[in-house]
């Protein structure tokens, strides 16, 4: 299976969004690609409608660690599920960096989606300055570390590599070569293999686009993509799935 998952960050409102989930209903997924978009949480529900029997699923850019109760603000992940979400992202790099998810924070995401038998998308990455000072796989083993260790997997997990660097926007833009990726996603196999048996799906994202996504598909231990910006717009996504 190859996995092409769009996440819409905050880049779109609720018309837009189903402007695009329209034009995203008719698209052709090739056998064997499995497509989800992930939406803001405003237009999740309207989305998952609009492209209900259509070959791409939605899920949620990031839940609560909690199923309900006096949390402000929040939306866990039994209710996403409830609402129709297929996977959540967790640990996404923004959600890290930005407004200041801890490792133990994620533990706890991951867990309440395995406990409501939500699929979880686990987001590691380095920082430049990882990269710059030698930390790369520190970083990478102790976000692994902190996730995994004795998780009980009662729902599909997957991991997604987006190294913050190559993030546009939020992070430098900058390209990681497929080499590159591929390199990194044998050493994350390797490392994953402590904590689980099960053949867990490595996606890669990171200024993904039509014109590198099947450079990066080619590579063995890339199990799919995981897609920013590039996924807002419909006509280059569905290239994008199209090129796997
Ligand atoms: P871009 O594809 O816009 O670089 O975003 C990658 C990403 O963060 C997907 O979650």
């Amino acid at each position: 299976m190859t996995y092409i998952f769009g996440n819409w960050k905050m880049y779109l409102t609720l018309e837009e969004s189903l402007s695009l989930a329209q034009s995203l209903a008719d698209m052709s997924v090739p056998d064997g690609v499995q497509a989800c978009v992930f939406p803001s949480m405003i237009a999740m529900h309207s989305v998952q409608e609009s492209l209900a029997g259509s070959g791409c699923g939605v899920g949620v850019q990031h839940v609560a660690w909690t199923p309900r109760g006096a949390y402000t603000g929040e939306i866990s992940a039994f209710i996403a599920k409830e609402a129709g979400s297929a996977y959540a992202l967790v640990g996404h790099s923004e959600r890290r960096h930005i407004f200041g998810e801890t490792n133990d924070d994620v533990r706890k995401k991951l867990e309440a989606c395995m406990e409501s038998g939500l699929a979880a998308v686990l987001c590691i990455g380095e920082t430049h300055e990882d990269k710059a000072q030698d930390k790369r796989t520190y970083r990478l083993k102790k976000q692994l570390m902190k996730a995994l260790h004795g998780l009980s997997q009662d729902a599909p997990l997957l991991i997604a590599y987006e190294p913050v660097w190559a993030i546009s926007g939020s992070g430098g833009g900058e390209a990681c070569l497929p080499a590159d990726v591929q390199d990194i996603h044998g050493w994350i196999r390797t490392e994953v293999a402590q904590y689980t048996d099960k053949d867990i799906p490595i996606l890669y994202g990171g200024s993904v686009n039509q014109g590198n996504a099947a450079s990066y598909i080619a590579c063995d231990d890339v199990s799919g993509l995981l897609v920013g910006s590039a996924s807002t717009h419909a006509d280059s996504f569905a290239k994008i799935v199209a090129s796997t």
